[in-house]
């Protein structure tokens, strides 16, 4: 581990985390419809100064998840069962009202699309105000102070200025970090970033991909990094979980996970990364979709589109099994580890 690549490794470990998820269920029933159990007994933790992602592809459970800790599921039709515990305080069960606080000092979210989450008819200095208001005891003009060193904080120019402006008259990138630094507002010590970069092009997503880096290095906040692309989390993640399907499929340190990938699904989003460094000279797909699943109960999720499918795989559903190089994976016939010495790009 070297001092430059940006995420401490050891130190976070012996922290307490500050999230721990134990066995999360969140089932959708839908009236007349088949029950969607769209998480499906997951568990990790984050601690602080630490990022954690969870990579899948699209449909996987990762917003669910990350809507279920924040308490933003909507309330009928939904059931949710597990732990999520914040700073030791049991979330599952707590009261909209007591959720709302949670969100307001201790936890916060970064979504896809700024746009949608701002809004539009008031300038981000009144958005950013408010939300400080909300948090802290402090009159308009120290919150107006306290908008503009948020806005310098997350690298906008001017901050003064950009403080009258209205989210349409900002680019996307701007509106993203208007984003982060109403979520800094309430100095939360866990930030959730569901593909806060997907909408952005690539030089502007370096951009706040080294801001939210340099914010758990900084306040040490505990940073879960929802996200489809593999670069990403070479980048900035400590620990990875892999999801399919509402469930971790392999899980690990970075640097073990990505050395030896096991299942065949990691394996497949490995190989489906442009390499700059020429090791590959042609991206792999994976076959299928992920429309293309089984219920977990009946075997393997991912078998119908597995390259080492057995008769094996359907059945009994595989359980997460630990590695000799301490990674987990959940998979009856995994690849053989490798030996090659990832390095992030
Ligand atoms: N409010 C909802 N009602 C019913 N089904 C939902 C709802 N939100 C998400 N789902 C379903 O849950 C599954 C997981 O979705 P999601 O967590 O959004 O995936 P992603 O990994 O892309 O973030 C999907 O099958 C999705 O259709
Ligand atoms: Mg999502």
């Amino acid at each position: 581990m070297t001092a430059t690549d940006g995420a401490p490794l050891l130190s976070p470990l012996i922290k307490p985390p500050i999230l721990v998820v134990e066995d999360l269920r969140v089932t959708f029933q839908i009236h007349g419809a088949k029950a969607l159990h769209a998480v499906d007994g997951v568990s990790f933790e984050v601690r602080g100064g630490e990022t954690v992602g969870i990579v899948g592809e699209s449909g996987s459970g990762r917003s669910v998840t990350s809507l279920a800790i924040l308490g933003l599921l909507p309330a009928r039709g939904v059931t949710i069962s597990g732990s999520i515990k914040l700073d030791g305080e049991e979330l599952i069960g707590k009261s909209e009202r007591e959720m709302q606080d949670i969100r307001g000092r201790r936890a916060a979210m970064v979504f896809q699309d700024p746009m949608s989450s701002l809004n539009p008819v008031l300038t981000v200095g009144r958005q950013i105000t408010e939300t400080i208001r909300r948090h802290q005891k402090v009159d308009r003009n120290r919150a107006k102070v306290r908008a503009a060193e948020l806005l310098e904080r997350v690298g906008i120019p001017e901050p003064v200025r950009r403080l009258k402006s209205y989210p349409h008259q900002l680019s996307g990138g701007m509106r993203q970090r208007v984003m982060i630094a109403i979520a800094l507002a309430t100095e939360p010590a866990l930030l959730i970033a569901d593909e806060p970069t997907t909408a952005l092009d690539v030089t502007i997503q370096a951009q706040v991909l080294d801001l939210l880096r340099g914010l758990v290095t900084e306040s040490g906040t505990a940073l879960i990094m929802i996200t489809h692309d593999l670069g990403v989390v070479a980048g900035m993640c400590n620990h990875v979980n892999v999801m399919y399907s509402g469930r971790i499929v392999e899980t690990g340190q970075r640097y073990a996970l990505f050395g030896s990938p096991r299942h065949h699904y990691t394996r497949g989003l490995l190989a489906s990364v442009p390499r700059l460094d020429g090791s590959q000279t042609r991206l792999q797909p994976i076959p299928g979709s992920p429309s293309d699943v089984i219920a977990w109960a009946d075997g393997c999720a991912f078998s119908p589109r597995c390259p080492a499918v057995t008769d094996e795989c359907l059945g009994s559903p595989p359980e997460l099994v630990t590695s000799e190089i301490n990674t987990r994976v959940r998979c009856v016939n995994p690849a053989p580890p490798t030996d090659t010495t990832w390095e992030p790009r």
